[in-house]
């Protein structure tokens, strides 16, 4: 039985992991933790709250939920900033203060996530830390421009969880860490850029989370460090 813990559990994708994790055969327990959401319940699901802007907190909070973990999915993100403004569709739109905030919560949370959660990861079975990035985060895909923000911050994301997998190749041979792009979902994220979506393109969130959980089964150490699509292909840097 495999312990797992997701971060962002409140999210519309997030949510739907830690309801698909809680139904298999093979988890005992999910950590789901949310900023200041709600969560799912249940009777494998445990909730906490978390800052990751805050070591000492989050370092007591991964203490609390305790080792080892076998699955840590960060699933927090945000493409408009808090008070609804962006993305950008210029650069004279561009503020270092949206900047800030979008590098907080794509890359620096799942950085930080990954430092606490570090010394609860076994060493000597498999184990995985995916985040969750956006194929618009991929430099050698940028074709159309703009969301100056959040493809930037996406782009730090995949390189932080490459950097990670290379130190953790060291340290945890058996260790995955991967960024994963969960296909253009149905979340309030993406609510305001649906229209021009195929609707076949167009995924629930459950239908994006079970497509990721089938590609953290597959994926080996062999792939740690890279950045995969929901259905399993490789995206490039
Ligand atoms: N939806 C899509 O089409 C799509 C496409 C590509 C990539 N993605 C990526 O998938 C991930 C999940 O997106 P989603 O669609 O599920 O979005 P969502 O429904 O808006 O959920 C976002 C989650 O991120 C958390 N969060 C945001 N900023 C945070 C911060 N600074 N610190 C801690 N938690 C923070 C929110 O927590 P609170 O509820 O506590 O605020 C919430 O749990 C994101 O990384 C997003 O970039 C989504």
């Amino acid at each position: 039985m495999i312990r797992c813990a997701v971060f962002g559990a409140s999210g519309g994708i997030g949510a739907a992991l830690v309801r698909q994790l809680a139904a298999r055969d093979d988890v005992g327990v999910v950590f789901a933790g949310s900023r200041r959401g709600a969560v799912p319940v249940g009777p494998t699901i445990r909730p906490f709250r978390f800052d990751a802007l805050d070591d000492a907190a989050l370092a007591q909070v991964v203490g609390a939920i305790g080792a080892p973990l076998d699955l840590v999915i960060v699933a927090t993100g945000a493409l408009t900033r808090a008070d609804g403004s962006g993305p950008e569709k210029a650069l004279r739109q561009v503020s270092a203060a949206a900047l800030g905030e979008l590098f907080a919560a794509n890359a620096i949370v799942p950085a930080m996530i990954a430092r606490a959660v570090q010394g609860s990861l076994p060493r000597d079975r498999r184990c995985v830390f995916a985040a969750l990035s956006a194929r618009v985060g991929s430099i050698g895909d940028n074709r159309l421009g703009g969301w100056h923000a959040y493809r930037a911050s996406k782009a730090a994301l995949n390189m932080l969880c490459r950097t990670i997998a290379i130190e953790w190749a060291r340290s945890h041979p058996q260790a995955v860490v991967a960024a994963l792009h969960p296909g253009t979902v149905q979340t309030a994220l993406s609510a305001p850029f649906q229209r021009g979506v195929a609707p076949d393109r167009l995924f629930t969130p459950d239908v994006s989370a079970k497509a990721l959980l089938d590609v953290i089964d597959r994926l080996t150490p062999a792939d740690s460090g890279g950045f995969f699509a929901w259905d399993g292909s490789t995206i490039p840097f």
